[in-house]
This record gives C-alpha cells, structure tokens and sequence, in this order.
C-alpha cells in the first residue's frame, strides 16, 4: 500500500498492512530529537482521567469493529470524540479488531494527525502548499520553529499552543495563510505571526 511522500519525497510504506487505510489520509510522522523530547514532555504533563472516555471508545468499536479496514476510521472517531487516542484505547481497539497492541500502536505513531495526549489549547496550521511556499510560508515557519523552539508539528511543554502543517486552506489568492483555532489569518507578516503567537502565549487566549 502506497502512502503520501515522505520527507525524501519517496512514498513510504504504512507499517499496518492488516488494517487498510480507507478514508481520510493523514500526514506520515518524521522523527527528531526535537520533537521526541516534546512529546515526551507532553506526556508528563498531567493527564486526564481516561476512563472517562471509555462510552465513546465502545460506541465507536460497536460501530465500525465488523467495517473492513476498520482501524482508521476507529482511530478517527476516537480522536475526534476525545480530542486525543487515550492510552486505554488502544488495548480496547486490538482486542476489539483482533490485533497486537503493536500494530495499533504503530498505525498511531505512523501519522502525525494522531495524537495520544491532550490537545493543545491552541491549533496554528500554518499552509506550506506552493501559493503559501511562494509567498515566504517557509521563513514564516522556520520563524515559529525559532519562536517556539518546536518542531512542525510540536506541542509547547505546557501544552498552551501546537503546530500542525497543512497543505492548502483555500486562501491561496491571499498567501501566506495559516489557520488559528480554526480561525484563517491571510496575507501574513512576519510581524503578524509573530504578534498571533504572543497572543496565545502570554494572554492564553487568541
Ligand atoms: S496554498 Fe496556502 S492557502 Fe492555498
């Protein structure tokens, strides 16, 4: 199964050949120290009480269990629900979908759209496709790796804001264009970026 390109512009190959991928196609993860060491700070913040979260994981493997190909759209579903993929629901989904607690875990690690912690307060998906490219979204985004000392796709250690890149917002006649929280900033500025991501740090809200 051929999966989106990765960072050598070679497609990579989905580590879960069981579970095939239907639907929606994430971004496959890239590897860093950078960005383990911000996970691994994630995961020492304080996490909620998972099982809380155990109704929406039955109701969903109820649902989608005996669908073929049934992982991802589980996974979806249960980070959509969630926000995150709690840690318990991963030994629920292999023993639901008949698989190791390695597969699941892999299919998780695979993309980045995954996530096994609490969201971040704030979301800025920032364009990186070609209009965005052309107008500077690569010094913008070199400029919030320095700013926030994350990788593309960090989390602060306090969880307070996240990066995610994304490939297109449809803003294309007003690049370069990012998404914060859901809402769309165009025609960006260095000045501005910088301006939106201090807002999220020092008032924590935008
Ligand atoms: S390329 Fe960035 S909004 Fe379309």
């Amino acid at each position: 199964m051929q999966l989106p390109d990765g960072e050598d512009g070679k497609l990579a190959e989905c580590p879960d050949t069981r579970a095939q991928t239907l639907g929606r196609d994430p971004q496959p993860k890239t590897s860093g120290l950078l960005a383990n060491s911000v996970v691994r700070e994630a995961e020492e913040r304080c996490m909620p009480d998972e099982t809380l979260h155990l109704p929406l994981i039955h109701s969903v493997l109820e649902r989608e269990k005996d669908t073929p190909g049934a992982l991802l759209p589980i996974l979806h579903a249960i980070q959509d629900g969630a926000g995150y993929i709690p840690d318990l629901a991963i030994a629920e989904i292999a023993h639901a979908l008949n698989l190791s607690l390695a597969e699941v875990r892999g299919v998780i690690s695979f993309y980045h759209d995954f996530r096994t912690t609490p969201p971040a307060r704030h979301t800025l998906r920032l364009c990186r496709a070609e209009s965005c490219q052309s107008m500077g979204a690569e010094r913008l985004a070199a400029q919030l790796r320095e700013q926030l000392e994350l990788d593309d796709h960090g989390t602060s250690a306090d969880g307070q804001i996240s990066l995610r890149p994304v490939y297109c917002l449809g803003a294309c006649a007003c690049s370069p264009a990012l998404e914060l929280d859901g809402r769309l900033h165009a025609r960006l500025t260095p000045e501005h970026l910088r301006d939106l991501v201090n807002g999220c740090l020092e008032e924590g809200s935008c």
